[in-house]
C-alpha cells in the first residue's frame, strides 16, 4: 500500500504525515510531495521514527515520482483560513491548487483513491471530478471530500455536552463541508436533547472550524485535529481496501438524491466505495436544515465545473 500526502509539509501535512508514519500498516510506503523546501527534511525527521513504513519526501520537482504506483493520495495542498475569511474565500488560491495536483494524478496514478482536504472542499471536489473526467479516468467510487473533523468534532461536542465517552458516540454528519452545509443527525443517536439544545450543537459543529480560526488568531485554522481526522480517513480506507470494509461519511458523488455531490456514510471496500448508504430519518429540524442549505451546496458545486469546464 502507497500512500502519497500533497501539501505534507504544512500543518495538516505534518500531523497527517506523522500518524500515518506511526500507523500505517508495516510494509506500507509513505510519499511525501510539497512545494516548501522544507519537505525532504520532514520526511528524514520522520524517516527516525521505527516503523516498518518507508517513507520518502519529495521537493518542487518531484510531484510525478511522489505519485508513481500511489494507491491512496491525500491532499491538504493550499492556503488555510485566517480570521474574517469563510472557505468560500480560499477558492481563488486553491481551485489551481487542485486542479494541477489531481491532472497529476490523472496521469501517474490514475486509480488511486483520491482523499481532498484543501478547501473550500464542496467545490474543490467538484474541480477534481471534471479533472479527471477530462482526462477519462473519473471512476466515482474513489474520489473524496474529507469530511471527518466535522464527524469527530461532533463526537467531542456531544460527549462533552452529555458527559459521555468521546470514543463510544458515533454520528452521521451528512450535507457538504461548509456553515450551514455541515448536518449532524443528532435526533439519530437516542440522546435527549432540548430543542435549544440541538440548535445551539448543531450551530457549534457549524462553526467550530471559525471556533479554531479566530483562536490561532492569524496562525491559520485546524491542523491537529485535521491531522487526526485525516489519518481515520485514510487509515479506514487502507483497511478497507485489504479487505475489511469500514463505514465512514465523506462528501462523495452519490446517487444524487439531493445534489451531485453529498456528504453521508458510504461503505469502503477494496476498491473505495462499496456502498453509498442511506443517512436514515431525519427530524424536522434536521429536514428544514436540509432543504436550507440546498441553495449554497448547489452553488458551490456548480462554481467548481464551471472553474474546471
Ligand atoms: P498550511 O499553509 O499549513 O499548509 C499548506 C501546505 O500546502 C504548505 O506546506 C504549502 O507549501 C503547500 N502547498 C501549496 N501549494 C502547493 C502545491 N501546488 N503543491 C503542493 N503543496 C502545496 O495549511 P493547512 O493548515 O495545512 O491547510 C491546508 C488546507 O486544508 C487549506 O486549504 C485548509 O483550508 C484546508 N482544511 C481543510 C479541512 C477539512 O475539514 N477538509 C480542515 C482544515 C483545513
Amino acid at each position: 500500500m502507497k500512500v502519497a500526502v500533497l501539501g505534507a509539509a504544512g500543518g495538516i501535512g505534518q500531523a497527517l504525515s506523522l500518524l500515518l508514519k506511526t500507523q500505517l500498516p508495516a510494509g506500507s510506503e509513505l510519499a511525501l510531495f510539497d512545494i516548501a523546501p522544507v519537505t525532504p527534511g520532514v520526511a528524514k525527521d520522520l524517516s527516525h521514527i521505527p516503523t516498518q513504513v518507508a517513507i520518502e519526501g519529495y521537493g518542487q520537482d518531484g510531484l510525478n515520482d511522489a505519485l508513481k504506483g500511489a494507491d491512496i493520495v491525500m491532499i491538504p495542498a493550499g492556503v488555510p483560513r485566517k480570521p474574517g475569511m469563510d472557505r468560500a474565500d480560499l477558492f481563488n488560491f486553491n481551485a489551481g491548487i487542485v486542479k494541477n495536483l489531481v491532472e497529476a494524478i490523472a496521469e501517474q496514478c490514475p486509480k488511486a483513491c483520491i482523499g481532498i482536504i484543501t478547501n473550500p472542499v464542496n467545490t474543490t471536489v467538484a474541480i477534481a471530478a471534471e479533472v479527471l473526467k477530462k482526462a477519462g479516468v473519473y471512476d466515482p467510487k474513489k474520489l473524496f471530500g474529507v469530511t471527518t473533523l466535522d464527524v469527530i468534532r461532533a463526537e467531542a461536542f456531544i460527549a462533552e455536552a452529555k458527559g459521555l465517552n468521546p470514543e463510544e458516540v458515533n454520528i452521521n454528519v451528512i450535507g457538504g463541508h461548509s456553515g450551514v452545509t455541515i448536518l449532524p443527525l443528532l435526533s439519530q443517536l437516542g440522546l435527549d436533547f432540548s430543542d435549544e439544545e440541538i440548535a445551539a450543537l448543531t450551530d457549534r459543529i457549524q462553526n467550530a472550524g471559525t471556533e479554531v480560526v479566530e483562536a490561532k488568531a492569524g496562525g491559520g485554522s485546524a491542523t491537529l485535529s485535521m491531522g487526526q481526522a485525516a489519518a481515520r480517513f485514510c487509515l479506514s480506507l487502507v483497511k478497507a481496501m485489504q479487505g475489511e470494509p469500514v463505514i465512514e461519511c465523506a462528501y462523495v458523488e452519490g446517487p444524487g438524491e439531493h445534489t451531485k455531490f453529498f456528504a453521508q456514510p458510504v461503505k469502503l471496500g477494496a476498491e473505495g466505495i462499496e456502498t453509498v448508504l442511506p443517512y436514515g430519518d431525519v427530524s424536522p429540524f434536521e429536514q428544514a436544515a436540509l432543504e436550507g442549505m440546498m441553495d449554497t451546496l448547489q452553488g458551490d458545486i456548480q462554481k467548481g465545473i464551471e472553474f474546471a469546464g
